[in-house]
């Protein structure tokens, strides 16, 4: 295909994948009840019908007078759905129910919006030599926003209780064999992070440039992620309760919200019970253990070991024993597909680890990308040449804080597009409710 071809089958393919976007944010707002859309599933976090309002909102405040010259229908909702939160510091938002609007109020506002920006988009799309010299840029921005939505709605989803959610489909909690976890060798080598400014055609947020190689020396990294019965060894030796394992920081934590053990686990009597996407099972012990990052410090210390640095991940992941070149998955040049992982929303709930087998990287290791982020040591912060998006630029910007810890790889419920090596994701080390797991290195 010629390079004008190409992009116009790239423009076409950006509206598509726009209403692609909306149909997973549509999907999981039709899993709440009517009655529970004005809860709160996460204190720290906005009640759900903000997000009704904010993934349209978004859209349209990027978009609307920048790149179509429209003019605003609703600027009191374009500012009160604006934005979210991000929960540091322990405050917690008070607003009742009654400070938000109607349920039909929001839903006129997102059709309106979708009407106004549809028009106005395929108009654009059709015409590359007018519009806004950043359009395409935008729309991917909008797209990728919606499915980072799309994920973190499902955390905050996870936590609303089953009788106020309807039932989407469930896969059964699979039986699984015990895999051992080996250390695998990863022999010394380049991590090349990020993304070339020239890769014109390929879409990266802020964080992702520039490109830059970084020196790994030899290390270790387990085989499989930390499973739930690794971890409730952890429990049962006492790993909540020996302040040794815990930074100053992560103990005051602990300790004043009485955390012992994963937000994702409970107790029935003498059983451990485990909150799936659709109601509580017995513990599966061969998932990844889904934990915040300042647990998954504390066991690598109990084992005396270190979570992998954002580099050895990559090295891990992307690199092989025997080549300069990287590959652009674990597994090879292949496209993602469900042999590969458990990712891009084919899963509510993780699979046992080790089940993915055409999803291994070159040095042996399972799992790498999807059924669960995997936390590394790296403090999120700016590559050499950060430079922020002039369009949204608190978007990674706000977070260089030393407060954000790196993520790397992908949950069940992360689009395919955001598998790409340079995709950055980061949390605070205190939030316990994402889809997020780890393994462990010896250097
Ligand atoms: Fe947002």
């Amino acid at each position: 295909m010629g390079a004008l071809a190409t992009a116009v089958r790239l423009r076409h393919d950006l509206h598509t994948r726009l209403l692609d976007a909306r149909a997973r944010t549509d999907e999981i707002f039709q899993l709440v009840r009517e009655h529970a859309i004005y809860d709160r599933p996460i204190a720290e976090r906005h009640r759900i019908i903000f997000y009704v309002g904010h993934v349209e909102a978004f859209d349209w405040n990027l978009l609307a007078q920048r790149a179509f010259g429209l003019r605003s229908f609703h600027p009191a909702f374009d500012q009160l759905f604006a934005f979210g939160i991000d929960p540091i510091g322990g405050g917690l938002p008070t607003d009742a129910p009654s400070d938000w609007p109607t349920r039909p109020e929001v839903d006129r506002y997102v059709r309106r919006i979708r009407e106004e920006l549809d028009r106005a988009v395929e108009h654009a799309l059709a015409r590359p030599e007018e519009g806004h010299p950043h359009l395409l840029q935008m729309l991917q921005v909008t797209i990728e926003h919606r499915l980072m939505h799309a994920e973190t709605l499902a955390y905050m989803l996870h936590r609303l209780p089953s009788d106020k959610k309807i039932r989407g489909p469930q896969k059964a909690a699979w039986k699984a064999a015990r895999i051992k976890s080996k250390l695998m060798d990863i022999s010394a080598g380049h991590a090349m992070l990020g993304l070339h400014n020239s890769e014109a055609q390929e879409f990266g947020w802020d964080n992702e440039f520039a490109a830059h190689e970084v020196g790994v020396p030899d290390f270790a990294m387990d085989s499989h992620n930390v499973t739930n019965h690794d971890f409730l060894r952890f429990i049962q030796a006492g790993g909540y309760q020996n302040r040794s394992l815990w930074g100053p920081e992560a103990w005051a934590w602990i300790t004043k919200d009485r955390i012992e053990h994963p937000m994702f686990w409970s107790r029935e009597g003498n059983l451990w019970v485990y909150r799936t996407m659709f109601g509580d099972v017995r513990l599966p012990l061969e998932w990844p253990v889904y934990v915040s990052h300042a647990e998954a410090t504390a066991y690598a210390n109990w084992l005396g070991r270190k979570l992998p640095s954002e580099a050895q991940f990559h090295r891990a992941a992307y690199g092989s024993p025997d080549g300069e070149t990287e590959r652009p998955y674990p597994w090879g040049e292949e496209a993602p597909s469900e042999w590969h992982g458990n990712f891009d929303f084919r899963s509510w709930d993780p699979s046992p680890v080790g089940a993915h087998p055409a999803g291994t990287s070159a040095f042996g290791v399972s799992d790498l990308v999807g059924n669960g982020w995997e936390w590394t040591r790296t403090e999120f912060a700016p590559f050499p040449g950060f430079t922020p998006m002039p369009f949204y630029p608190g978007y990674s910007a706000n977070f260089f804080d030393g407060k954000h810890y790196v993520a790397k790889g992908g949950s069940p419920r992360t689009a395919a597009c955001m598998l790409r090596p340079s995709f950055r994701n980061w949390f605070q080390p205190h939030y316990p409710y994402v889809y997020a797991t780890f393994r462990c290195v010896e250097d």
